[in-house]
């Protein structure tokens, strides 16, 4: 049988990012240009500096693509781009590119949807069965997601409030840490010890949602309090102990939709799913069911995730007109 190419574009947030897949999951490349650079000195992203980025790498990220994978453009089978969630200035440069390409060469354009992405870099690590669970952690997101067979994806719990990702640039910032925190939180957290007593919202309860605002709350308190009254706290033992409450609340609820969805695999993906204390703890706690992380460069925003969600909706022929719109909010729906 012939080979089949897509072509795929992400530009939700500040990654611009493009990559070909052959087949279901050959990554041929995945060419990812980062802004966060331009980003850190405001603490966060801004929209607007996002998206004039975007427009200035976008063709450029494009040929790199084709050219690392070695394809031409009449090779492609389809072009793929994300649609939503994100923002909508930056999704719209990158749509804007894919439906450029796709009607200067006749090709096909796939819808996908950014957490679908996340959740099926997991496809690199091999072969997924299903039914499955995905816990999905980013800058944006915390969700629990069902997923009884390919491309249908239900929300079974998600955050009330902040997501996880967000809660570590957040606190990170008030440690004075630079943007995106996440990563050097994990890092000390890894040298301290948990021994301030930071809150798990709803660890007890059954239902699978999430907040975050509490502990994010309680620990910028601790903080102002203790500069107020001029005590030192220990870096590293924050972090730890940041880290333990976030961590425990993600494993507690994790065991729990694992027990009311029985399934064959459990995904966990996305921005927060590089976490080093995560992997660690998912690999010693979670024993029901085989676990599957994506690798480290699969877990933030990448193209090569985006490729890989639409090889599904392009086997279920899922295609879109020229006239798609972005959708910032775009969501899953929930499993009623
Ligand atoms: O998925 P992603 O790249 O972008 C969104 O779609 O939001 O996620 C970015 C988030 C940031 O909040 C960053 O701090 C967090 O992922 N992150 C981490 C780690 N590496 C990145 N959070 C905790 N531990 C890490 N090692
Ligand atoms: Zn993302």
């Amino acid at each position: 049988m012939k080979d089949r190419y897509i072509l795929a574009i992400e530009s939700s947030c500040d990654e611009t990012s493009v990559a070909v897949l052959r087949n279901e999951a050959e990554l041929l490349s995945n060419v990812i240009a980062s802004q966060v650079e331009s980003h850190k000195r405001f603490g966060g992203v801004v929209p607007e500096v996002a998206s004039r980025h975007h427009v200035e790498v976008i063709t450029v990220c494009i040929d790199e693509a084709l050219k690392e994978a070695g394809v031409e453009t009449s090779d492609l089978d389809a072009v793929a781009v994300t649609y939503g969630p994100g923002l909508v200035g930056a999704l719209l440069v990158g749509m804007a590119a894919a439906k450029a390409f796709a009607w200067a060469n006749n090709l096909p354009l796939i819808p996908v949807n950014h957490m679908a992405g996340h959740l099926m870099a997991a496809r690199d690590e091999g072969e997924l069965t299903y039914p499955l669970l995905a816990l999905l952690v980013s800058g944006g997101h915390t969700e629990l997601v069902y997923v009884p067979k390919p491309g249908e994806y239900h929300i079974v719990g998600e955050t009330r409030d902040d997501a996880v990702g967000e809660a570590y640039d957040k606190v990170g910032r008030v440690m004075g840490l630079s943007y995106p925190a996440g990563r050097e939180i994990d890092e000390l957290a890894h040298k301290g010890q948990d021994r301030y007593d930071f809150p798990r919202a709803m660890i007890k309860e059954d239902h699978l949602e999430f907040s975050f605002s509490g502990l994010k709350s309680a620990f910028i308190n601790l903080h102002h309090n203790a500069e107020q009254k001029g005590e030192k706290l220990v870096l590293e033992d924050l972090c730890a102990s940041f880290q333990a409450a976030v961590l425990d609340v993600l494993l507690a609820k994790t065991k729990k939709a694992l027990e009311q969805y029985p399934v064959k695999t459990l995904v966990v993906a996305g921005g927060v799913a590089a976490n080093k204390g995560l992997r660690e703890r998912l690999a010693k706690e979670i024993t029901e069911v085989p676990v599957v992380i994506p690798k480290l460069r699969l877990c933030g925003d990448n193209a090569g995730m985006i490729a890989f969600a639409a090889s599904v909706e392009y086997e279920q022929g899922h295609f879109a007109e020229l006239d798609l719109n972005a959708k910032p909010s775009l969501a899953f729906n929930t499993l009623s």
